[in-house]
């Protein structure tokens, strides 16, 4: 498969990003929301270094994402006969699940300075961890993730109407199935 996108399909850089970050972003969510939910100790530190390394790559990934579009590829044509109205709503979404991301991995890694859980989750600073809550970064981390996750829906179902309603097998684009 070529690494550059075609006027039809997504070239496999663009296809292995995807992917990566869907699967990374799950992670993401999962981990997040579990540790909000932990009591204090080496359970939780231990899920939170992994949320912060896995945030990081995301981070890199969504970064390298933009620069891969911006430099080196150019995004397929849109799938024929769609409404212009559907069109500009796709673009939003998908510009959307960008900044949302962005916002994500910076107000995280805010909250962890802020704090000082740095010294803990990236050295051997001792427990207990502090109160996330307390730094304001941390509201705005935890209202965007909600965000987040209903963009998710949208694309997500959006790709799944295309797939199964529409009939004209947009997945393929992605790289699943033929
Ligand atoms: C795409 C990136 C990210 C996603 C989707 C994500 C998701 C989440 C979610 C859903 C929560 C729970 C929020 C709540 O309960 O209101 C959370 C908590 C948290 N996240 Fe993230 N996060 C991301 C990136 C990061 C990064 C890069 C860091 C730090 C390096 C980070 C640090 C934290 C911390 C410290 C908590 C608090 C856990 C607790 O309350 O004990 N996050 N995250």
């Amino acid at each position: 498969m070529p690494l550059r996108s075609s006027a039809q399909k997504y070239g496999s850089v663009a296809i292995a990003i995807h992917w990566l970050t869907a699967l990374a972003i799950v992670l993401m969510l999962a981990s997040g929301l579990n540790a909000a939910n932990m009591p204090d100790g080496a359970q939780k530190l231990g899920l939170l270094r992994f949320h912060a390394i896995t945030g990081m790559l995301v981070g890199v990934l969504t970064l390298l994402r933009i620069l891969w579009w911006l430099v080196f590829d150019k995004h397929p044509g849109n799938p024929p006969g769609m409404p212009a109205p559907q069109l500009w709503a796709a673009r939003l979404v998908h510009l959307g699940l960008y900044v949302v991301i962005l916002v994500m991995v910076s107000s995280g890694f805010a909250t962890v300075i802020l704090t000082g859980a740095n010294l803990q989750l990236f050295g051997n600073a001792p427990l207990p961890l502090p109160d996330f809550s307390l730094a304001p970064p941390f509201t705005v981390h935890g209202i965007i993730a909600r965000l987040l996750i209903a963009l998710l829906v949208v694309h997500i179902g959006a790709a799944l109407w295309h797939q199964f309603v529409r009939g004209d097998r947009l997945l393929a684009r992605m790289g699943l199935g033929r």
